[in-house]
């Protein structure tokens, strides 16, 4: 039996009713694998600020340092800033924890019609992986002459050597590794890796980029790739998604490029992301893309696939991967069946019936 200790943050609205469900999912799949979960919970959360004024307590990042893994829900509440809740729990974590991999996966699932015509189940099946504390978010720049008719203002983007490499290696093993599971159905884009870039546009930074993505993956001969300007590969996005395998992009175009592509998957409530250090010194945080959801939150409707399939990312990268398949397989069998979903996909099944059909699909097997 192994033992995983996960810091679990619930957060703000939807958060609170999606995580459950994944902990649901967890304990069916774990007791199947032998794997235990233990779960401290911190209710760091807009709420929290709103009572307390910080999103959590000053020695937060020490509490949950030594866990296997971050568990959180979502953060947001009307009346709180959304750079409050961001820049208070989110960005600390990500940045002090050296999660310099946001990784996203997308997925057409069959039972699930996409709002892009082209897009066909079990064709299209890419991951984005963003660059995740560095690049355009950074906080060097500043604002000059306030409220006179010369005002301004002036960001900088910094992109690293070290940072650029870890992101692009961890993008080409990804490649190297999904090409392998893939060997069953062999499909033209196996080891296959498109650079997002703007390094027409931008002078300095992108070219950077493109040089060290040259330099990596010439390393890699089984690995095909290409570059693509941010403006283009974002139609191609549309209208072409099953080419694509691992898209490895900057902070800023990661982020765009990754909710461009959720919604190419149908819809924000099925999207999962894992915030990665992959070298394992801290550790990593695992929460499905969407929000708090403000307008449905309470209700019980809250769509928790994103949240599932977040907790498969996570077994994943504990180790468990046949554990974390069993989970993107019960749910791919649940959404086939075409018989439950949430409102948000045109059904009327609340969290708790469509996260048992998952349950049930999990013991199905
Ligand atoms: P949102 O993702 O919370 O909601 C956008 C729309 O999608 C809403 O209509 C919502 O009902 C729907 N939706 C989202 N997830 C769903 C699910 N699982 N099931 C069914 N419907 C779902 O984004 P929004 O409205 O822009 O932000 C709301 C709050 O969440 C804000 O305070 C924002 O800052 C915060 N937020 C937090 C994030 C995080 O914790 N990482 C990410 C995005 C937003
Ligand atoms: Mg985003």
């Amino acid at each position: 039996m192994t033992t995983e200790r996960i810091a679990l943050i619930p957060g703000d609205g939807i958060g609170r009713e999606v995580v459950p469900a994944a902990l649901a999912v967890l304990e069916a799949v774990g007791r199947r694998h032998g794997i235990a979960f233990t779960y401290d919970e911190f209710d760091w959360s807009c709420e929290r600020y709103l009572t307390e004024g910080a999103m959590m307590p000053a020695d937060g990042l020490d509490r949950i340092r030594g866990h296997d893994a971050i568990f959180l829900g979502a953060v947001g509440a009307p009346g709180v800033p959304d750079h409050v809740s961001l820049w208070g729990l989110l960005i600390p974590i990500r940045r002090q924890f050296q999660q310099y991999v946001n990784l996203r996966p997308i997925r057409v699932f069959d039972g699930l019609d996409s709002p892009v015509r082209g897009a066909v189940a079990g064709e299209v099946d890419f991951v984005v992986v963003r660059e995740n504390v560095e690049g355009e978010y950074s906080e060097i720049g500043g604002r000059m002459s306030r409220g006179f008719p010369d005002e301004l203002a002036v960001q900088e983007a910094v992109f690293t050597r070290a940072g650029v490499t870890r992101l692009v290696d961890f993008g080409l093993d990804l490649a190297e590794r999904r090409r392998s599971y893939g060997a069953a159905a062999a499909s033209p884009r196996d080891g296959y890796v498109t650079s997002a870039t703007k390094s027409n546009g931008i002078v300095h930074t992108m070219p950077f980029w493109d040089e060290i993505v040259a330099e990596r993956t010439a390393l890699r001969p089984a690995i095909r790739w290409d570059q693509e300007h941010i403006d283009a590969l974002s139609a191609k996005l549309v209208l072409d998604p099953a080419r694509f395998d691992v898209i490895v992009a900057s902070n800023l175009f990661g982020d765009i490029l990754s909710d461009l592509a959720a919604a190419v998957a149908g819809g924000i409530g099925i999207a999962p992301a894992a915030n990665l250090n992959p070298a394992r010194d801290f550790p990593s945080m695992f929460e499905p893309v969407h929000g708090s959801a403000p307008d449905i939150a309470g209700r019980g409707i809250a769509n928790p696939i994103g949240a599932i399939w977040t907790a498969a990312m996570m077994l994943d990268h504990l180790g468990h991967l046949e554990a974390a398949a069993e989970v993107e397989n019960a749910i791919a069998a649940v959404l086939a069946a075409r018989e439950v979903r949430t409102p948000d996909l045109g059904g009327t099944a609340t969290t708790t019936s469509f996260t048992q059909a998952v349950l049930d699909a999990v013991e199905a097997r």
